[in-house]
């Protein structure tokens, strides 16, 4: 693995203490509060430690393993690298229209890029820096194996699971065929229909966006059916699509869940904020916890502290070739 420059001084010693998980399991602290020690810490990463971040120590808010308070994650209003995040979701949402996403539709649905092994795929990765991300600057592989590491910890049973954690993000390898990153990373959101209120920078990255002028695409439902579920909803092409028609496509023996989690997991403005109930199924309500359970660990396992992935890959090829084994078509 590359990790050329990515190993802050302070994290050698983070990396050798194991993860608080059980901190993840604590409620939600709802209400936004900025600690200028924390505020200095994400401007400046490099002076965070493990533990010799005393407000960690102190503050019961500040749960979430990073010693960062939930309330700290997803940041669009303020932070270190808001600039690049921005002009990632202003280009996502002036070109992801109907037409744009049946195209990506059809150039990838067929899975006739390339063929590769899940860990090929995931070793992709640490070429890709996900610029829509506010709270990551280094490279997707390791997220993977955070998030799946986490899952694994809170679901020792769920092998599955632990997969589905380490493969949610494999559909960024997009961004290493060629796609630009607003086509491939950031949140998702349904194109065909109105844009919900709780779509990242809604109020400022549509207006030229030519499906937002459109009589039908501009309504409440646009041009699906109140309740019609959200398989038969096009979503702004990026790699939660993508990686669910690998996924079926190569036929991975994975429990239904895992298939809907990995293919719903960016739709922030419906898992985390309510918004598009209205073109939901019953199916799509009975899966939501799963993907509110997968997006615990997306998001709060991300910390600067790397794991050792030479350590951890042993236990995930075993659950490579029990679910997914072999050359794949991307
Ligand atoms: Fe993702
Ligand atoms: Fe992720």
């Amino acid at each position: 693995m590359n990790q050329t420059g990515l190993q802050h001084p302070t994290n050698q010693a983070q990396m050798q203490h194991p993860m608080n998980w059980a901190r993840l399991q604590h409620p939600t602290n709802q209400v936004r509060v900025q600690h200028p020690a924390s505020w200095a810490q994400a401007q400046h990463p490099t002076i965070r430690t493990w533990e010799g971040d005393p407000s960690g120590e102190q503050r019961p808010e500040l749960e979430a393993v990073s010693g960062k308070a939930k309330s700290e994650y997803r940041n669009y209003t303020q932070g270190r690298l808001l600039d690049r995040v921005y002009s990632t979701y202003a280009l996502m949402h002036t070109h992801q229209t109907v037409e744009f996403v049946r195209r990506k539709h059809a150039e990838y649905g067929p899975c006739r890029l390339r063929k590769m092994s899940v860990m090929e795929a995931l070793e992709l990765l640490d070429n890709l820096v996900d610029e829509s991300d506010p709270d990551v600057d280094f490279p997707n592989s390791y997220h993977a194996y955070q998030t799946a590491e986490g899952i694994r910890q809170a679901h020792p049973d769920r092998d599955w699971f632990h997969l589905a954690g380490l493969l949610h993000d494999l559909g960024k390898v997009l961004a290493l065929f060629g796609e630009p990153q607003w086509a491939v990373v950031g949140d998702t959101f349904p194109v065909g229909c109105k844009v919900q209120p709780s779509v990242v920078f809604s109020d400022s990255t549509f207006r030229d966006n030519p499906d937002t002028g459109d009589p039908l695409y501009s309504t409440e439902c646009g041009m699906y059916q109140p309740g019609c579920g959200l398989e038969n909803v096009l979503m702004s092409w990026g790699h939660d699509e993508y990686m669910y028609k690998v996924m079926k496509f190569n036929n991975f023996s994975l429990p239904k869940e895992a298939f809907y989690m990995i293919r719903f997991h960016s739709f922030y403005p419906w898992h985390t904020h309510g918004d598009y109930m209205h073109l939901c199924s019953e199916e799509d309500l009975r899966m939501l916890p799963w993907v509110k359970e997968l997006n615990k660990f997306d998001l709060y396992t991300k910390q600067e502290a790397l794991p050792d992935v030479q350590q951890l890959r042993g236990y995930y090829q075993s659950l490579i070739d029990k679910y997914c084994p072999g050359q794949l078509c991307w």
